[in-house]
């Protein structure tokens, strides 16, 4: 048995096949376009592991998905492959377009294909599982309850569109096809290996390197943060034992503003690594203009997944927030080699 995880050296397909690999002997075939925001050194642990084998590619190369899945025959294919960053779909829609809707559409056609040759028997074990986002769902006023699986969407970025379409498809792809699919909806993350160009590592990058803290608008804007690693639980849980064709939020219950989300890093860090002239880090925030369309607030209902598959998040934002400082705190080279551009080109060196 083989599983086909799409995205996979970015920070949720990392975190994902990491713990997989931790938790399981299922080898993993990983799919990855390599982008700016996939690292290869993200899986670096894994560079003599038989049990993970990487390929560089698209999910959109129709004829490398197919090559790929009648090679490996995985029983599921799991596609975390996505532009994913707000400010950029809002600089740049393109390649949002590109990768999360024709991208989707065209996994789903090479998957489809696939499984419809498959005997009865693997057709019925199947899985395609599909990673989104709260964002579909929009955007919460102050006393609105948590999105659960019956909002609506309403997406409201570039972003937000492209994954609310590929939802669409693969809900269509159930609909008309049959085939097995499972969609997870899940609130913000947070954790190791996340690009410091989302606010959480962004802040701990900056701070450390005495940058300004940049806060979007009046930092009132609310989000509802998960460690990855919960996430990532999660996903293991409803690949198990989700309801095909169904849907799943997934969040931590941790409503944050973001003001307030900056105030805890600035004090963490103040405990763990001060600044050398005795002042406070939050003396480096710094409002800035806001984002365009920027979503005031999101909140995950995560009953169904807790009462129907008994799933719960094992991190508060507590636990969670100060495992992630030390995370970033030990692992500098990393953010360095990120933030220099190095980690392109570690693939060349680490074969050399
Ligand atoms: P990320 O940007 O860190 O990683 C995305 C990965 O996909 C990168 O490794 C990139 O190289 C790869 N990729 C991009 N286009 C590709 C293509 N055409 N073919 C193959 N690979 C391609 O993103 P992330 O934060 O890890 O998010 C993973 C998934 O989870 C996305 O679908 C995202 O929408 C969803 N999600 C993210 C969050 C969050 O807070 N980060 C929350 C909910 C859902
Ligand atoms: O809700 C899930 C989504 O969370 C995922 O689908 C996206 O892939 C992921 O990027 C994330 O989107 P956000 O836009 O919420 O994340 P980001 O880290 O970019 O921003 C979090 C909040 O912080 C948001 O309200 C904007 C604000 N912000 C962000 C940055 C980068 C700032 O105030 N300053 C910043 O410099």
């Amino acid at each position: 048995m083989t599983i086909l995880v799409t995205g996979s050296a970015g920070f949720i397909g990392a975190n994902f096949v990491l713990d997989w690999l931790s938790e399981h002997d299922e080898p993993v075939v990983s799919l990855d376009k390599l982008t700016y925001a996939g690292n290869r050194q993200n899986l670096g642990s894994l560079v003599n592991d038989q049990r993970h084998l990487f390929v560089q590619g698209d999910i959109g190369d129709s004829d490398l998905v197919t090559e790929l899945l009648s090679t490996h025959k995985p029983r599921a294919v799991l596609n975390f492959a996505a532009e994913s960053h707000v400010d950029r779909s809002i600089h740049g829609p393109e390649d949002f377009i590109q990768t999360n809707i024709v991208g989707t559409f065209r996994l789903l056609e090479a998957v489809r294909t696939h499984w419809s040759q498959l005997g009865e028997t693997e057709k019925a074990q199947f899985r395609f599982l599909h990673v989104s986002t709260d964002e579909v769902y929009g955007s919460l006023g102050p006393t609105d309850p948590a999105f659960s699986e019956q909002n609506k969407y309403e997406p409201n970025s570039p972003y937000s569109a492209s994954k609310a379409a590929s939802d669409h498809l693969v809900r269509a792809y159930h609909h008309t096809y049959g085939l097995p699919v499972l969609t997870t909806n899940c609130s913000n993350n947070y954790g190791p290996y996340h690009f410091p160009e989302k606010l959480i590592p962004l802040i701990i990058h900056n701070a450390l390197v005495g940058k300004p803290l940049p806060i979007y608008g009046d930092g009132q804007q609310i989000r509802d943060w998960l460690y990855v690693k919960d996430h990532c639980c999660a996903i293991r849980r409803v690949l198990e034992a989700g309801e095909l064709g169904e849907t799943y939020n997934v969040g931590g219950w941790n409503e944050k503003a973001n003001i307030d989300v900056v105030h805890t890093l600035c004090d963490i860090l103040d405990e763990e690594q001060p600044r050398t002239d005795g002042r406070t880090y939050r003396d480096q925030i710094a409002f800035v203009k806001d984002r365009p369309g920027h979503d005031r607030r999101y909140a995950i209902d995560a009953t169904r997944l807790e009462r129907e598959l008994g799933w719960k998040p094992a991190e508060t934002f507590e636990t969670g927030i100060r495992k992630t400082v030390r995370w970033y705190l030990s692992n500098q080279d990393w953010v360095t080699n990120v933030t220099s551009g190095a980690y392109r080109e570690w693939v060349g060196k680490q074969y050399a």
